[in-house]
Order: C-alpha cells, then structure tokens, then sequence
C-alpha cells in the first residue's frame, strides 16, 4: 500500500471509518448524456447492447430481488440484519431507478424494450414469486433465485473494478460511474439476501445449488436475448462486414473481463459453508467511495 493510500486512510479513519456492513443508502441522482455515441463501450454493439440489457434487465430484477427478501422481514429478529434488509432494499431501490432513468436514452435513440422488459417482469413477478406448493419444500423460490443472482451481481461488481476497462478515454463517464456505484453497493450489500435466507430456510443448501444452474441459463439466456434483441433493432447502423470482427472483440474484451475471476468464485458457491464475505474485497467499495461526494 503506498504512503498516500495510507494516509488517506488515517483522514477517512479520523473521519468516519468506513463501515461496508452499514450498508448504506446514497441518494444519488445521476443524469446521462444524450451526445453519447450509439455504440458507447469502445464503439462496439456487442457489447454495448449487453451492457443496455443490463440497464433494461435491472430495474424489474432488483424489485424481485426486494419483494423476495421483504416477504421474510418480520422473520428477522436480529438488529443488525433488520437494518441491513432496510438499506438493502434501499440501495437496490436507488440502483432500479437509476438504471431506468438510462431508459429514457434507449428510448431517445429508437429501441423498442416495453417487450422485452414486459416479459422479464411478468417471469419474475407473476411466475417465480409465485412457485410455491403448500405442505411441501417446494417454496421460497424467488429468494433462492435472488441468493443466486445476488451472487452473480457481487462477482460481476467485482469484475468492473478488477478487470473491466471503465477508463474516460474508452467509455463515457456518466456510465462508467452509474457501473462503478452500482457494482460498490453491489459488494456492500452481498450478504444481506443470503442471511436471510439461512435464517429462514434450512433446506437452504440443497435449494441454492439445484436452483444456480437453473437461474445461470435463464440470466444468460435472456442477456443474449435482449442483446440480440437490441442488435436487430439496430440492423440499419451496423456494417456487417464489421461483425464478426466486432464480435470477437466483445467476447475477448468485456465478456472476458466480467467473467475473468468469476469462473473460480461461482463454483465457490456449491460448497456447503459457502458465504458471499469470503471473496474480501470490500476495500473495492471503499476506495471507490474515498473521493465520491454523495458516499
Ligand atoms: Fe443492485
Ligand atoms: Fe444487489
């Protein structure tokens, strides 16, 4: 660590000591550019559209990712937890919002996503959460789905610090910081579903791993769908001769990126002693908070 880093640390110690267990709620409000080029990341579709999937994906997903904790809140006696489930549900709040504010760019630039968006939500919302078979275990299944994507969204955070290249040169700054905060909360909070749900279901274990795989398909199967989705409706901007070079570039670059470390860490997951605190890299969180006036 060098002598800054430290001495940055005594002035924050001083301070207030960041504390990732406060969870804590950022009334952010983030305004996006409408002179950003079509094509944002490195002026790539691909990958582009994978991250606006992202942003259309989000917003429905972290209200299932509420709901599904909430439905146990009086389940938790525990202060500390209490507290943590209130600030999860905060940030995750803030994050929908956020993402869907970008919407209204996806709209400005001709995308279609009412579709796409309506049929995530109607899966999410009207079908898991509603899986349940009375007198048997066959319930809690939108928290299970939650504790498994809750889990993707740490190590993908994780990524966007460690691998993922934000940098102003290559990627607007309006976006790259809405990724940054998100992916900071992202680790902060990554207990919180995960808790809960050892705390209320001891069939825990065995729901986590069968349903992982599962959850793992459908989270692909639907981001290659809207990105696909988002590439066609793009049909007359893109040069096809370009593709497959724009391709591979998207599959070594940003994929490559976010998945660099996930590979070792997802499979951490099936152990039965598994917690998400294991992978120790709050200080991601903290050192992105250091200089952030809304932290
Ligand atoms: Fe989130
Ligand atoms: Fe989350």
């Amino acid at each position: 660590m060098s002598a800054t880093t430290s001495t940055n640390k005594k002035t924050a110690t001083e301070k207030k000591t960041y504390d990732p267990e406060e969870i804590k709620v950022r009334r952010v409000n983030f305004s996006f550019s409408k002179s950003n080029p079509r094509f944002y990341y490195k002026n790539n579709p691909f990958s582009t559209h994978f991250i606006n999937a992202l942003h259309i994906v989000f917003p429905t997903g972290e209200r299932f990712f509420v709901n599904s904790v909430l439905k146990h809140q009086k389940k938790i006696t525990d202060e500390k937890l209490k507290k943590q489930v209130r600030n999860f549900c905060g940030q995750e709040g803030i994050h929908s919002s956020m993402h869907e504010r970008f919407w209204n760019i996806l709209k400005e630039n001709g995308y279609v996503i009412k579709g796409y968006e309506n049929h995530i939500d109607n899966l999410l919302h009207k079908i898991i959460a509603k899986i349940e078979i009375e007198g048997t275990r066959i319930n809690n299944i939108d928290l299970t789905a939650t504790v498994c994507l809750e889990h993707f969204t740490a190590l993908f955070g994780h990524a966007i610090f460690m691998h993922v290249d934000t940098n102003k040169g290559t990627v607007p700054e309006d976006i790259a910081e809405l990724f940054q905060w998100h992916a900071a909360e992202e680790i902060e909070h990554k207990n919180v579903a995960f808790d809960v749900f050892q705390k209320v279901d001891d069939a825990e274990y065995t729901k986590r791993v069968l349903l992982m795989p599962i959850v793992t398909a459908l989270l692909y199967f639907y981001l290659s769908v809207g990105t696909g989705m988002l590439m066609y409706q793009d049909r007359k901007y893109l040069d096809f001769k370009k593709l497959p070079k724009q391709f591979m570039e998207f599959t070594t670059g940003l994929l490559n990126d976010l998945h660099s470390d996930l590979y070792k860490d997802y499979f951490n997951f099936f152990k039965r002693d598994f917690h998400p605190s294991f992978l120790n890299d709050y200080n991601l969180a903290e050192d992105f908070f250091k200089d952030k006036t809304y932290a």
